[in-house]
């Protein structure tokens, strides 16, 4: 595995393999690896010829300084995951490197987005998403991959990266990858390892009421009263604190209304354990 500072020396080594004909995977990342990276990382490796990945804390898209502080950092440990995982190169830039106009300049500024990021995550981490089109946009600029490789785990960033790309007609597919789980359903996360033990006994049954209310939509019942219940089971729990349950229609994001036809069915939670906020989904349906 070859590793990248700049777009420049990355752009040029990926220019010669495009010329002898190689397709090329992405897989952006802010390090901290854990299982859920290394699968799409092995997915793209068994897929492409090259694997690039990145690692980029991005400034941009944290809405709040202590949490892009506190990020986690572990270098070597992702260096040696990539490596074991297939990845071809790695691209490790700093921030000027990345936005060498500086951050504020953000050239896909204009979208429009809609109801795709003022929801759920959106209207809880206002500007989040912003920032997250403003760095894969910059990223797919410099890799200009066949296949970009995104985690299920971040419903609603698949579908708002899908969206940039319709609207901004990239030549690229988008792929999103199962989500990866522990061993009693938790959604694999770098945020995990700030759990205590007890928190990290009850964020395992996040997973349980949302697999309740993907039951409970397959046997037709009502998909408000679902999240109802679901926000009810977990506020039970002393250490659990949602912020939404959502069914919503996978490709608009819109509240599913009971009985309409749709591609892929989902339902997705914000849950705050302590200090951490966890965000998973399971999809109930799909066509
Ligand atoms: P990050 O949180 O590091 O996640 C990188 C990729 O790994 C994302 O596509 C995410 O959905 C995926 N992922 C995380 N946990 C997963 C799991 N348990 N199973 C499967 N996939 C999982 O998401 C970001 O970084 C950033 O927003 C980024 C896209 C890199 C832009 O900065």
């Amino acid at each position: 595995m070859k590793i990248f500072s700049t777009a420049s020396d990355l752009s040029l080594a990926l220019a010669a393999d495009r010329a002898s004909g190689r397709s090329i995977g992405f897989v952006p990342t802010m390090g901290a690896l854990h299982q859920g990276h290394a699968a799409l990382v092995r997915q793209s490796a068994a897929d492409r010829a090259i694997t690039v990945a990145s690692i980029f804390v991005n400034p941009t898209q944290f809405n709040e300084g202590a949490d892009l502080a506190a990020y986690p950092r572990t270098p070597e440990a992702d260096t040696e995951l990539l490596r074991e995982c297939g990845c071809t190169y790695l691209y490790l830039p700093t921030v000027e490197d990345v936005y060498p106009g500086g951050m504020e300049v953000n050239p896909v500024a204009h979208l429009e987005f809609g109801s795709f990021t003022t929801r759920m995550e959106g209207s809880s981490r206002p500007g989040h998403f912003a920032g997250v089109v403003q760095v894969v946009s910059r990223l797919l600029d410099i890799v200009r991959p066949e296949v970009l490789y995104l985690g299920q785990k971040d419903y609603q960033q698949v579908a708002v990266v899908r969206r940039m790309v319709e609207l901004l007609r990239l030549d690229v597919d988008v792929v999103a990858v199962p989500t990866v789980r522990e061993p009693d359903g938790l959604a694999m996360s770098s945020r995990n390892r700030r759990l205590s033990t007890e928190e990290r006994r009850a964020a395992g049954k996040i997973n349980h009421h949302l697999a309740v209310v993907a039951a409970g939509l397959r046997a037709g019942w009502p998909a408000r009263e679902l999240e109802r219940l679901a926000l009810k089971g977990m506020r039970e729990q002393p250490l659990l604190a949602p912020e939404y349950v959502e069914v919503v229609d996978g490709d608009t994001l819109q509240p599913y209304q009971d009985g309409e036809p749709v591609r892929e069915l989902v339902v997705a939670t914000a849950v705050r354990v302590g200090d951490v906020r966890l965000i998973d989904n399971r999809i109930a349906l799909r066509a």
